[in-house]
């Protein structure tokens, strides 16, 4: 069956197939190609998109804003004091007038329940640019940089180190599974994942999947074949930031851990924005594992391949 994901939203990933996420996959790369080429696009002309932070951002922000002109549609920037979103407007609402007007709306924020209330109401695409629960563009983003890498995604290990129940751990367990690739979080036991939503995520994974957290940091890398790793207090977390610095100095990726892998060619990942000396050394941020330069120019080819995949005029 030929995919379609027209008029579809990105809520978490877990509603996509592992097809609809391969051809989001090579949609990115043929858009990269185009733009290295210098082709200017019109696939998102005439299109309007709503892209509402109620967190900060540099690279989704950037990456929605560049794809849209890249292919000649407006995105428009509502900032949480722009709009009255959440003050004196429900989301129901807030949705219903939006989608009067745009073509696909981008939500960035605390709540998953608003970027699901959105998508219900709207009546355009949705696409969540992170909540406390998910980041799926993002996954996207470090799949094309790990396929660029190795070629595939199927079989690779792809070990993430840290805060374990985070946005980023959860989108990558859920993608990883669905992509036949076998995916291991070291954690701290206090930041394991949801063990209801390992089980729900272990039963759907592709055949070959495996899903495994462990508290041991040099057991979790051995073999890794990707490190990734994120900030150990997220955005609306910054009141735990000294309590997980402590807990998580041991999940520290370092040259140590590097070693540890085993894999002289094991590849770095972060999604962004780093605190360098936490999460990750700078030795290890400057080294010739390190991709997250190309995983961050990724987030706009990926981001561009939703939208037009969604809305775009073809
Ligand atoms: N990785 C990521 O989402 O970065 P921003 O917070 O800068 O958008
Ligand atoms: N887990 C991080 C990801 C930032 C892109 C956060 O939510 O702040």
């Amino acid at each position: 069956m030929p995919v379609n994901l027209r008029n579809r939203h990105l809520i978490s990933l877990k509603h996509h197939t592992p097809e609809e996420i391969n051809y989001l996959l090579d949609l990115s790369t043929d858009l990269k190609n185009k733009k290295r080429a210098g082709i200017k696009g019109n696939l998102l002309e005439r299109k309007n998109v709503a892209l509402i932070f109620e967190k900060p951002s540099t690279r989704t922000r950037c990456a929605f804003t560049v794809a849209a002109i890249d292919e000649g549609g407006h995105p428009e920037y509502l900032g949480k004091n722009d709009i009255q979103l959440g003050h004196k407007e429900d989301v129901a609402d807030t949705a219903r007038v939006l989608g009067r007007m745009f073509d696909g709306i981008e939500f960035r924020g605390f709540s998953q329940q608003v970027v699901e209330d959105l998508a219900k109401y709207a009546g355009v695409p949705v696409w969540n640019g992170l909540t406390d629960d998910y980041h799926p563009t993002q996954v996207l983003a470090d799949f094309l940089t790990i396929r660029e890498n190795f070629g595939r995604l199927k079989g690779i290990k792809l070990v993430y180190v840290g805060d374990g129940r985070n946005n980023v751990a959860n989108s990558l367990m859920i993608g990883a599974a669905k992509m036949g690739m076998h995916f291991v979080i070291g954690s701290p036991k206090e930041l394991f994942p949801d063990p209801a939503e390992c089980e729900q995520i272990a039963k759907d994974c592709e055949s070959g999947a495996t899903i495994t957290v462990t508290d041991d940091p040099k057991a979790a890398v051995k073999g890794a074949d990707a490190i990734y790793t994120d900030v150990w207090a997220s955005m609306g977390e910054e009141a735990k930031a000294a309590e997980r610095k402590a807990l998580l100095k041991p999940y520290q990726v370092n040259k140590e851990l590097i070693e540890a892998t085993g894999n002289d060619d094991v590849i770095f990942l972060h999604c962004l924005p780093a605190v360098k000396g936490n999460e990750v050394t700078e030795d290890v941020f400057e080294s010739r594992h390190a991709r997250q330069f190309d995983e961050a120019e990724n987030r706009m080819h990926t981001i561009k391949a939703v939208m037009v995949a969604s809305i775009g005029n073809f």
